[in-house]
């Protein structure tokens, strides 16, 4: 095992990712950071480590992995066609938070990556340790976020820890990871329109500006299509219930001060039901809550630190026995798409608006 507990040091983080590299080329499962989340890692092309890495997660088998790679003439080898757009956003987000789904190539990759699939979700992540790994191992890197299947994703190596200790050969840590939720998801249409599977990292804003065309979020994604949706979502991975706290979730929307006075009352009558009360808020109003579990998302005017926050204030809610949770929303621009995807499904779609 080469966990180190702490952050890394240089000189030990260049042996840990020897040592991984190595794991990676003889079929083992090794956790590693990205600029996202932390990722569970297996060599795309062997079976045995790809399925090892579903057992880890407890993950179900019809969900496909992202495969990583660090460079881009590593495409190639992995998928049959590129479209001109997908070419512009990849030149446009890569290395970062951007999840290209392409025509796969037949028999190079395990098809257990794809989940019998004829697609396959690439991305080059933004991140020098993972890209050294890659690099090291010369494998192309399929890795699922290093979570148990419905836990939040891992911000922190502790984290991974918590959900996989003793399920994994090892885990590379580099302390916490920076943009804290999941790469955005996409797939070019023929007409050259993007459709956005996974809202993440690279906001719909971005993707319009570079794509020079239309980018639309997934229709089974919208706030309105709930839970009760027939709808079938087009990234697998969407239709399961993740992220969700041991406790309950609700997210509250509406004008602020009346937010603020239903979030009150409401963790007031849980509080004298004998609930463990928990809140997630902006900055701007956290001084107004009074809860066993008060966690700050940070100023409403800068999305990037909710999204930094996110996972690690539900984990705390768990840690901290917490049985009642109420959210507050943000505005689903930038950032704020993904932030409300996934706290929509942590909260199992649950958003109460008020006024
Ligand atoms: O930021 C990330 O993307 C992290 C880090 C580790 O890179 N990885 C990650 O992987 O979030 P995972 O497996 O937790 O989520 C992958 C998502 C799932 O929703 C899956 O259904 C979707 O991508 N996906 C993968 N391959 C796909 C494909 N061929 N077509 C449609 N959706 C796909
Ligand atoms: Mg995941």
């Amino acid at each position: 095992h080469i966990d180190s507990g702490t952050v890394s040091e240089p000189a030990k983080l260049q042996v840990q990712l020897r040592e991984a590299a190595a794991i990676l080329r003889e079929g083992g499962v090794v956790a590693f950071p990205t600029e996202t989340v932390y990722g569970l890692g297996a060599d795309a092309r062997l079976t045995a480590a790809v399925e090892a890495v579903f057992a880890a997660k407890g993950r179900p088998s019809d969900n496909p992995l992202i495969v990583h790679i660090s460079r881009n003439d590593q495409l190639e080898g992995l998928v049959e066609q590129v479209s001109p757009t997908a070419r512009k956003l990849m030149k446009a987000f890569w290395p970062g938070p951007l999840t290209v789904v392409l025509p796969v190539k037949p028999d190079v990759l395990s098809p257990r990556v794809t989940a019998g699939l004829d697609t396959v979700g690439i991305r080059m992540p933004d991140h020098p340790v993972a890209l050294a790994l890659i690099e090291e191992s010369e494998c192309p890197v399929a890795a699922p976020s290093a979570n148990r299947s419905g836990r939040p994703s891992p911000t922190l190596a502790s984290h991974v820890l918590e959900d996989l200790g003793g399920a994994i050969d090892g885990i590379v840590d580099a302390g916490a990871t920076g943009v804290g939720v999941e790469s955005t998801v996409i797939q070019v249409l023929e007409d050259g329109s993007v459709t956005v599977l996974r809202p993440g990292g690279v906001t719909l804003e971005q993707l319009a500006l570079a794509a020079g065309a239309p980018v639309r979020l997934d229709p089974a994604l919208l706030p309105e299509s709930g839970t009760a949706s027939d709808l079938a979502p087009r990234a697998p991975g969407m239709k399961y219930t993740h992220y969700a706290p041991k406790g309950s979730l609700s997210i509250i929307t509406g004008a602020a001060s009346e937010v603020s006075d239903y979030i009150n009352k409401n963790l007031h009558e849980a509080a004298q039901r004998g609930e463990r009360t928990g809140v997630l808020a902006f900055e701007e109003h956290i001084g107004m809550y009074d809860a066993d579990c008060v966690e700050s998302l940070g100023s409403l005017s800068d999305l990037g630190t909710a999204a930094h926050r996110l996972y690690a204030a539900l984990r705390r809610m768990d840690e901290q026995n917490i049985s009642f949770i109420l959210s507050e929303a943000c505005p689903e621009e930038g950032l704020g798409a993904a932030i409300m995807n996934r706290l929509r499904k942590a909260a199992g779609q649950t958003v109460i608006r008020i006024g």
